[in-house]
Protein backbone atom coordinates (compact mmCIF):
# COMPACT_ATOMS: atom_id res chain seq x y z
CA UNK A 1 0.00 0.00 0.00
CA UNK A 2 1.77 3.32 -1.05
CA UNK A 3 2.33 6.08 1.65
CA UNK A 4 -0.83 8.72 2.03
CA UNK A 5 1.60 11.36 2.39
CA UNK A 6 3.62 10.34 -1.11
CA UNK A 7 0.72 12.32 -2.43
CA UNK A 8 1.22 15.51 -1.23
CA UNK A 9 4.26 17.88 -3.10
CA UNK A 10 7.67 17.65 -0.97
CA UNK A 11 6.70 21.41 -0.14
CA UNK A 12 2.86 21.68 0.11
CA UNK A 13 2.89 23.23 4.07
CA UNK A 14 6.11 25.62 3.63
CA UNK A 15 5.52 28.63 5.14
CA UNK A 16 3.08 27.06 7.55
CA UNK A 17 3.91 27.16 11.31
CA UNK A 18 2.03 24.38 13.37
CA UNK A 19 1.57 23.77 17.39
CA UNK A 20 0.91 20.52 17.78
CA UNK A 21 -0.07 19.41 21.18
CA UNK A 22 -0.07 15.87 22.29
CA UNK A 23 2.41 15.62 19.81
CA UNK A 24 5.18 13.39 21.38
CA UNK A 25 3.51 10.19 20.70
CA UNK A 26 0.80 8.84 18.76
CA UNK A 27 -1.17 10.36 16.14
CA UNK A 28 0.09 13.87 16.69
CA UNK A 29 3.38 12.82 16.23
CA UNK A 30 2.54 11.40 12.85
CA UNK A 31 1.04 14.72 12.16
CA UNK A 32 3.92 16.50 13.60
CA UNK A 33 6.29 14.14 11.33
CA UNK A 34 4.04 14.63 8.05
CA UNK A 35 3.66 18.53 8.59
CA UNK A 36 7.48 18.87 9.08
CA UNK A 37 8.13 16.41 6.23
CA UNK A 38 6.14 18.57 3.63
CA UNK A 39 8.14 21.50 4.77
CA UNK A 40 6.19 23.23 7.65
CA UNK A 41 7.66 24.69 10.87
CA UNK A 42 6.49 22.47 13.87
CA UNK A 43 6.59 22.76 17.72
CA UNK A 44 5.43 20.10 19.50
CA UNK A 45 4.10 19.90 23.61
CA UNK A 46 3.11 17.50 26.11
CA UNK A 47 3.77 16.77 29.42
CA UNK A 48 7.04 14.98 29.52
CA UNK A 49 9.80 17.26 27.65
CA UNK A 50 12.09 14.20 28.12
CA UNK A 51 8.91 12.47 25.82
CA UNK A 52 8.73 15.39 23.19
CA UNK A 53 12.58 15.74 23.04
CA UNK A 54 12.94 12.25 21.95
CA UNK A 55 10.35 13.17 19.23
CA UNK A 56 11.93 16.49 17.94
CA UNK A 57 15.05 15.00 17.74
CA UNK A 58 13.96 11.67 15.89
CA UNK A 59 11.81 14.45 13.34
CA UNK A 60 14.91 16.64 13.06
CA UNK A 61 17.06 13.80 11.78
CA UNK A 62 13.87 12.76 9.58
CA UNK A 63 13.59 16.04 8.14
CA UNK A 64 15.90 18.37 8.57
CA UNK A 65 13.72 21.00 10.38
CA UNK A 66 14.12 22.73 13.68
CA UNK A 67 11.67 21.20 15.72
CA UNK A 68 10.96 22.44 18.83
CA UNK A 69 9.84 20.84 21.89
CA UNK A 70 8.24 22.97 24.84
CA UNK A 71 6.66 20.60 27.62
CA UNK A 72 3.18 22.09 29.15
CA UNK A 73 0.55 20.38 30.80
CA UNK A 74 -2.57 21.56 28.67
CA UNK A 75 -4.56 22.00 31.82
CA UNK A 76 -2.55 24.70 32.44
CA UNK A 77 -3.44 27.68 30.79
CA UNK A 78 -0.26 29.76 31.62
CA UNK A 79 1.72 26.96 30.31
CA UNK A 80 -0.44 26.40 27.08
CA UNK A 81 0.43 30.57 26.48
CA UNK A 82 4.02 29.67 26.82
CA UNK A 83 4.30 27.30 24.51
CA UNK A 84 2.81 29.72 21.70
CA UNK A 85 5.11 32.22 22.80
CA UNK A 86 7.59 30.07 22.39
CA UNK A 87 7.09 28.98 19.35
CA UNK A 88 5.82 32.40 18.14
CA UNK A 89 9.44 34.38 19.17
CA UNK A 90 11.31 31.21 17.51
CA UNK A 91 9.43 30.95 14.12
CA UNK A 92 8.16 34.46 13.92
CA UNK A 93 4.14 33.34 13.50
CA UNK A 94 1.59 30.60 13.99
CA UNK A 95 -0.75 30.04 11.65
CA UNK A 96 -1.73 26.66 12.78
CA UNK A 97 -3.15 24.60 16.05
CA UNK A 98 -3.77 21.14 16.50
CA UNK A 99 -5.23 20.15 19.50
CA UNK A 100 -4.65 16.35 20.35
CA UNK A 101 -3.24 16.23 23.92
CA UNK A 102 -5.81 14.07 25.30
CA UNK A 103 -6.72 11.10 28.02
CA UNK A 104 -8.82 8.16 28.27
CA UNK A 105 -9.12 4.89 30.01
CA UNK A 106 -12.16 1.79 30.04
CA UNK A 107 -14.35 2.64 33.06
CA UNK A 108 -17.82 1.88 33.74
CA UNK A 109 -20.08 5.17 34.31
CA UNK A 110 -21.12 4.36 37.50
CA UNK A 111 -17.50 3.48 38.57
CA UNK A 112 -16.10 6.67 37.46
CA UNK A 113 -14.91 9.32 40.13
CA UNK A 114 -15.34 12.73 40.09
CA UNK A 115 -12.33 13.10 39.10
CA UNK A 116 -11.75 10.83 36.55
CA UNK A 117 -14.42 12.21 34.44
CA UNK A 118 -13.21 15.94 35.18
CA UNK A 119 -9.84 14.62 34.50
CA UNK A 120 -10.37 13.65 31.00
CA UNK A 121 -12.20 16.30 30.37
CA UNK A 122 -10.55 18.97 31.79
CA UNK A 123 -7.10 17.84 29.45
CA UNK A 124 -9.56 17.52 26.34
CA UNK A 125 -11.84 19.68 26.53
CA UNK A 126 -10.73 22.69 28.42
CA UNK A 127 -7.14 21.59 27.42
CA UNK A 128 -8.17 22.55 24.25
CA UNK A 129 -10.23 25.42 25.06
CA UNK A 130 -6.75 26.71 26.88
CA UNK A 131 -4.32 26.26 23.39
CA UNK A 132 -7.41 27.48 21.15
CA UNK A 133 -7.57 30.47 23.24
CA UNK A 134 -4.06 31.21 23.71
CA UNK A 135 -3.35 31.08 19.94
CA UNK A 136 -6.14 33.29 19.00
CA UNK A 137 -3.83 36.45 18.62
CA UNK A 138 -1.44 34.48 16.39
CA UNK A 139 -3.95 33.22 14.41
CA UNK A 140 -5.54 35.71 13.43
CA UNK A 141 -2.37 37.95 12.90
CA UNK A 142 -1.44 35.24 10.44
CA UNK A 143 -4.45 36.03 8.42
CA UNK A 144 -5.07 32.09 6.96
CA UNK A 145 -5.73 30.64 10.51
CA UNK A 146 -6.87 26.95 11.20
CA UNK A 147 -7.01 24.68 14.49
CA UNK A 148 -7.97 21.11 13.97
CA UNK A 149 -9.37 19.63 16.67
CA UNK A 150 -8.95 15.76 16.90
CA UNK A 151 -11.88 14.20 18.60
CA UNK A 152 -12.95 10.43 17.65
CA UNK A 153 -16.43 9.04 16.27
CA UNK A 154 -17.74 7.69 20.28
CA UNK A 155 -19.82 10.13 21.04
CA UNK A 156 -22.34 9.46 17.70
CA UNK A 157 -23.43 6.64 19.72
CA UNK A 158 -23.57 5.32 23.16
CA UNK A 159 -20.51 4.07 23.51
CA UNK A 160 -19.82 1.93 26.67
CA UNK A 161 -16.93 2.47 29.50
CA UNK A 162 -16.40 5.69 27.41
CA UNK A 163 -18.82 8.59 29.25
CA UNK A 164 -15.93 11.11 29.90
CA UNK A 165 -14.26 10.49 26.91
CA UNK A 166 -17.74 10.82 24.51
CA UNK A 167 -18.68 13.75 26.86
CA UNK A 168 -15.33 15.28 26.54
CA UNK A 169 -14.99 15.21 23.08
CA UNK A 170 -18.77 16.18 22.18
CA UNK A 171 -18.11 19.25 23.78
CA UNK A 172 -14.94 19.52 21.38
CA UNK A 173 -16.83 19.17 18.33
CA UNK A 174 -18.81 21.98 19.85
CA UNK A 175 -16.41 23.95 20.23
CA UNK A 176 -15.25 23.43 16.54
CA UNK A 177 -18.51 24.87 15.14
CA UNK A 178 -18.26 27.53 17.47
CA UNK A 179 -15.22 28.94 17.04
CA UNK A 180 -15.36 28.33 13.35
CA UNK A 181 -18.64 30.54 13.52
CA UNK A 182 -16.97 33.60 15.86
CA UNK A 183 -13.58 33.46 14.31
CA UNK A 184 -14.22 32.64 10.40
CA UNK A 185 -14.22 36.66 10.39
CA UNK A 186 -10.75 36.81 11.60
CA UNK A 187 -9.58 34.37 8.78
CA UNK A 188 -9.30 31.47 10.91
CA UNK A 189 -10.83 28.02 9.86
CA UNK A 190 -11.53 25.29 12.82
CA UNK A 191 -11.91 21.95 11.75
CA UNK A 192 -12.52 18.71 13.91
CA UNK A 193 -11.04 15.02 12.74
CA UNK A 194 -12.49 12.09 13.58
CA UNK A 195 -10.45 9.15 14.08
CA UNK A 196 -11.55 6.27 13.75
CA UNK A 197 -9.50 3.12 15.12
CA UNK A 198 -5.80 3.40 14.44
CA UNK A 199 -3.15 0.75 14.71
CA UNK A 200 -0.39 0.92 16.57
CA UNK A 201 -1.55 3.91 18.76
CA UNK A 202 -1.29 4.24 23.29
CA UNK A 203 -5.38 4.17 22.65
CA UNK A 204 -5.98 1.22 20.74
CA UNK A 205 -3.42 -0.51 22.99
CA UNK A 206 -5.81 0.80 26.10
CA UNK A 207 -9.04 0.72 24.38
CA UNK A 208 -8.58 -2.35 22.88
CA UNK A 209 -6.51 -4.55 24.19
CA UNK A 210 -5.48 -8.37 23.71
CA UNK A 211 -7.59 -9.68 21.28
CA UNK A 212 -9.80 -7.02 21.10
CA UNK A 213 -8.06 -5.19 18.79
CA UNK A 214 -8.74 -8.15 15.94
CA UNK A 215 -12.49 -8.38 16.83
CA UNK A 216 -12.88 -4.85 16.83
CA UNK A 217 -11.31 -5.10 13.06
CA UNK A 218 -13.89 -7.33 12.14
CA UNK A 219 -16.63 -4.37 12.74
CA UNK A 220 -14.86 -2.05 10.64
CA UNK A 221 -16.50 -1.54 7.15
CA UNK A 222 -12.85 -1.76 5.16
CA UNK A 223 -11.90 -4.19 7.65
CA UNK A 224 -8.67 -2.90 9.14
CA UNK A 225 -7.20 -0.38 11.60
CA UNK A 226 -6.81 2.64 9.99
CA UNK A 227 -2.85 4.21 9.62
CA UNK A 228 -1.55 6.95 11.73
CA UNK A 229 -0.37 8.39 8.17
CA UNK A 230 -3.66 8.37 6.92
CA UNK A 231 -4.92 10.56 9.63
CA UNK A 232 -2.18 12.94 9.24
CA UNK A 233 -2.33 13.17 5.27
CA UNK A 234 -6.22 14.30 6.54
CA UNK A 235 -4.36 17.18 8.73
CA UNK A 236 -1.89 18.26 5.93
CA UNK A 237 -5.53 18.25 3.61
CA UNK A 238 -7.16 20.35 5.88
CA UNK A 239 -3.82 22.77 6.21
CA UNK A 240 -3.61 23.01 2.50
CA UNK A 241 -5.07 25.39 0.21
CA UNK A 242 -7.01 22.83 -1.14
CA UNK A 243 -9.30 23.22 1.84
CA UNK A 244 -9.41 26.79 2.72
CA UNK A 245 -13.51 27.15 2.11
CA UNK A 246 -13.42 24.01 4.85
CA UNK A 247 -14.68 25.20 8.44
CA UNK A 248 -17.05 24.44 11.18
CA UNK A 249 -16.85 20.42 10.36
CA UNK A 250 -15.58 16.90 11.19
CA UNK A 251 -13.51 15.15 8.62
CA UNK A 252 -14.14 11.66 10.15
CA UNK A 253 -11.32 8.95 9.07
CA UNK A 254 -12.38 5.74 10.19
CA UNK A 255 -12.77 3.36 7.53
CA UNK A 256 -16.82 3.62 8.06
CA UNK A 257 -16.56 2.45 11.31
CA UNK A 258 -19.68 5.01 12.95
CA UNK A 259 -21.93 4.10 9.92
CA UNK A 260 -21.78 0.58 10.23
CA UNK A 261 -24.79 -1.51 12.51
CA UNK A 262 -24.83 -4.90 13.47
CA UNK A 263 -27.79 -6.62 11.71
CA UNK A 264 -30.55 -7.17 13.72
CA UNK A 265 -31.40 -10.12 12.70
CA UNK A 266 -28.95 -12.41 10.22
CA UNK A 267 -30.54 -13.82 7.28
N1 LIG B 1 -10.27 3.81 35.52
C1 LIG B 1 -10.95 4.65 36.35
N2 LIG B 1 -10.43 5.81 36.82
C2 LIG B 1 -9.19 6.14 36.42
C3 LIG B 1 -8.43 5.34 35.54
C4 LIG B 1 -9.02 4.13 35.10
N3 LIG B 1 -8.37 3.29 34.27
N4 LIG B 1 -7.23 5.96 35.33
C5 LIG B 1 -7.25 7.08 36.05
N5 LIG B 1 -8.43 7.20 36.68
C6 LIG B 1 -8.82 8.24 37.60
C7 LIG B 1 -7.89 8.28 38.78
O1 LIG B 1 -8.22 7.29 39.73
C8 LIG B 1 -8.11 9.69 39.29
O2 LIG B 1 -9.31 9.79 40.01
P1 LIG B 1 -9.32 9.79 41.66
O3 LIG B 1 -8.50 10.97 42.09
O4 LIG B 1 -10.76 9.91 42.03
O5 LIG B 1 -8.73 8.48 42.06
C9 LIG B 1 -8.34 10.48 38.02
O6 LIG B 1 -8.68 9.52 37.00
C10 LIG B 1 -7.09 11.20 37.58
O7 LIG B 1 -6.06 10.24 37.42
P2 LIG B 1 -4.53 10.64 37.59
O8 LIG B 1 -3.73 9.46 37.23
O9 LIG B 1 -4.33 11.26 38.94
O10 LIG B 1 -4.43 11.83 36.53
P3 LIG B 1 -3.28 12.18 35.55
O11 LIG B 1 -3.48 13.58 35.17
O12 LIG B 1 -1.95 11.78 36.04
O13 LIG B 1 -3.58 11.18 34.32
C11 LIG B 1 -5.12 10.22 32.77
C12 LIG B 1 -4.46 11.46 33.27
C13 LIG B 1 -6.14 9.79 33.79
C14 LIG B 1 -5.85 10.53 31.49
C15 LIG B 1 -4.14 9.06 32.54
O14 LIG B 1 -4.85 7.97 32.07
C16 LIG B 1 -3.02 9.39 31.58
O15 LIG B 1 -2.12 10.14 31.89
N6 LIG B 1 -3.01 8.82 30.38
C17 LIG B 1 -1.94 9.01 29.39
C18 LIG B 1 -2.41 9.61 28.16
C19 LIG B 1 -3.50 8.84 27.52
O16 LIG B 1 -4.48 8.51 28.15
N7 LIG B 1 -3.38 8.57 26.24
C20 LIG B 1 -4.42 7.91 25.50
C21 LIG B 1 -5.07 8.86 24.58
S1 LIG B 1 -6.48 8.10 23.78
Amino acid sequence: MANPLDVFRDDALAGHVAVITGGGTGICKGIAAAYARLGCEVCITSRKQDVIDATAAELRAATGKDVLAVAADVRDPDAVARVIEAARARFGKIDTLVNGAAGNFLAPAAALSPNAFRTVVDIDLIGSFHAARAAFPSLRDAGDGLIVNVTATLHYHGTPLQLHASAAKAGVDAMTRNLAVEWGGAGIRVVSIAPGPIGDTEGMRRLAPGDAAARAAKAIPLGRFGLIDEIAAAAVYLRSAAAAYITGTVLVVDGGHCVAQPMMMTP
